[in-house]
């Protein structure tokens, strides 16, 4: 008899490559990237600045990050082609759906991607991530003020990443504790290891496909629930429970549902997401600039109920749910302000994948039925 093989379902616990881009720790609630605590690069460093690290290895120094910046603000415009796609869709559209189709469309416009698919150069990865990054905030900005029958704001080169993707979104900048808070939420979104949506990127970039293509398909990956859909999920279980007198009754009916509460629990984290307090702490401050104290006490209820209930802690997308909300952006968009932070870290580790190439291609135990044969009268 052959032995039969060890199936970790979900791939739970398996190390599948190793990465420099960023480093979980579960015992310490840790988080690095490239080395740096994301809680210090989130207070001392741009998200700008973040994307540079997670690319290149290293933070920029001054002419590079002139540089850089000039790059960036110089790609902000949306390709009036890709704005026309866009507008094919229908207004009901899922927003994720609208960006993956965006993504995809700058993908099929490029003249620079070969017909030859095995031609892989790490520099036009780079650029071309460059231009995804820059163009994402026009994409969603796009996304939302369509929705709502607004026209579009052209991007302005004086601003910042954080304070332009604002103002195309909103028609104006806003005071300097929602920038702040914005380009928190881009810095500590941007990474995560072999995250789902992570490896679904590593996949497609280890058939030699292209970084278009490994992005189109992460933004799919990241459109579950149980990944990046979680904090538009925390809102809508924060209008379902109204107020924070209602928590704890909600909850209880939630789990006798046998309801999963978004916003808490991690695959990798079982203490805690190392992220949280740094965006709870914007989301305070976001609490205090819109004087908006309700929100926390039903933030803090909630948490408290489900901690002690469940003893399960939320994950970053729990603060950053209603932080997004303050903001004024619709829930449907929060998963698209993922993206368009994660796709630094995305494309960071489709350069790493493409830098030491093996195709991902795991095995699985068959369970269906024992061979036979085709009915004679078929
Ligand atoms: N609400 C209620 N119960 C939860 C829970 C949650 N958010 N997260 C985990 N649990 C429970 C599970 O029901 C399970 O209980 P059981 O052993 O009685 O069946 C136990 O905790 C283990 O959970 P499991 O789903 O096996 O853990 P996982 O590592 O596979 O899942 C998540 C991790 C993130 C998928 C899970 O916590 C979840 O679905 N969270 C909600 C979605 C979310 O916030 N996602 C964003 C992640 S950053």
């Amino acid at each position: 008899m052959t032995e039969q093989p060890e199936i970790r379902k979900g791939l739970a616990g398996v190390v599948a490559d190793t990465t420099a881009i960023s480093k979980v720790n579960p015992e310490t609630n840790s988080l690095l990237y490239r080395g740096y605590p994301v809680q210090e690069l989130s207070e001392r460093c741009t998200f700008e600045e973040v994307a540079f690290l997670l690319w290149e290895g290293e933070l920029p120094d001054a002419v590079q990050l002139e540089a850089f910046t000039t790059l960036e603000r110089d790609r902000r415009r949306l390709d009036q082609r890709v704005k026309r796609v866009i507008d094919e869709l229908p207004l009901t559209a899922d927003p994720m759906d609208v960006v993956r189709t965006a993504v995809s469309t700058i993908g099929a416009l490029d003249p620079t991607l070969k017909a030859d698919p095995t031609w892989i150069d790490p520099e036009l990865t780079l650029d071309r991530a460059a231009t995804l990054w820059a163009a994402l905030p026009a994409i969603v900005a796009y996304a939302q003020r369509r929705r709502r029958g607004l026209e579009p704001v052209e991007p302005r080169d004086d601003l910042s990443y954080s304070a332009n993707f604002l103002h195309m979104t909103f028609g104006e900048v806003p005071e300097l504790p929602v920038v702040e808070a914005f380009d928190v939420s881009m810095t500590l979104y941007a990474e995560h290891s072999f995250n789902a949506s992570t490896f679904t990127a590593r996949v497609v970039a280890s058939t030699l496909s292209d970084v278009f293509s490994a992005v189109t398909a992460a933004i799919g990956a990241l459109k579950g629930p149980l990944h990046g859909g979680a904090n538009e999920a925390v809102m809508h279980a924060f209008r379902e429970i109204g107020s924070a007198e209602h928590a704890v009754e909600w909850l209880e009916n939630a789990l006798a549902a046998k309801r999963k509460i978004m916003g808490f629990g991690h695959r990798v984290y079982k203490n805690g997401d190392s992220r949280v307090p740094t965006m709870k702490a914007s989301l305070e401050r976001l609490v205090e600039f819109y004087d908006r104290p309700d929100v926390l006490a039903l933030y803090d209820a909630l948490e408290t109920a489900m901690v002690e209930r469940k003893g399960i802690k939320p994950n970053l997308d729990y603060p950053s749910g209603p932080a997004y909300d303050l903001m004024g952006f619709e829930t449907e968009l929060f998963t698209p302000l993922f993206i368009a932070s994660r796709v630094t870290g995305w494309t960071a580790h489709v350069l790493e994948q493409q830098a030491a190439n093996s195709l991902i291609r795991p095995l699985s135990a068959y369970s269906g039925p024992d061979q036979r044969e085709v009915p004679a009268d078929r």
